[in-house]
């Protein structure tokens, strides 16, 4: 599995928690940044991100602002992106298993460093259930292509 990483200034300091995660994982992945002290645009960095997921080059992504919610708008304005915004355990598993999320959002300024460690653990981990709900998530990637 393939991991692309990235936050505005708000997530700097998750994000790096979240790296070290993906190394002790064993998980190949890419830090997009932002390498950024003063104030940048989480659409700079959630779309990219967000585009590198939905043309096949990363498996999966995991995004961090400070509320988690510019970013997660962001990437699912990006056409197959299925971005959840999670802040805890519960959800994290739910929407790999229902929504087969390929992206998740969470915001530094709303979790500590273990719940989200956790949280992306479980949602690294959790497969996809598919069967009634393959049928759901097919009727979103139908309105995309309206
Ligand atoms: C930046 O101040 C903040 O707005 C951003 O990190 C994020 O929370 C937006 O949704």
């Amino acid at each position: 599995m393939k991991v692309i990483l990235a936050s505005d200034h708000g997530g700097v300091n998750l994000r790096k928690e979240i790296s070290e995660l993906l190394e002790e994982m064993n998980i190949e992945f890419e830090d997009m940044g932002c390498d950024c002290e003063t104030s940048v645009d989480y659409p700079d960095y959630g779309i990219p991100a967000a585009e590198r997921v939905a043309n096949g080059e990363f498996d999966r992504g995991i995004l961090i602002c400070g509320t988690g919610i510019g970013m997660s708008i962001s990437a699912n304005k990006v056409k197959g992106i299925r971005c959840a915004l999670v802040h805890d355990v519960f959800s994290a598993k739910a929407t790999r298993e229902h929504n087969d999320s390929n992206m998740i959002a969470m915001g530094e300024r709303v979790i500590g460093p273990g719940l989200a460690r956790e949280i992306a653990k479980t949602w690294l981990e959790t497969e996809f259930l598919a069967g009634r709900h393959a049928n759901r998530i097919g009727k979103i990637a139908d309105y995309e292509e309206e």
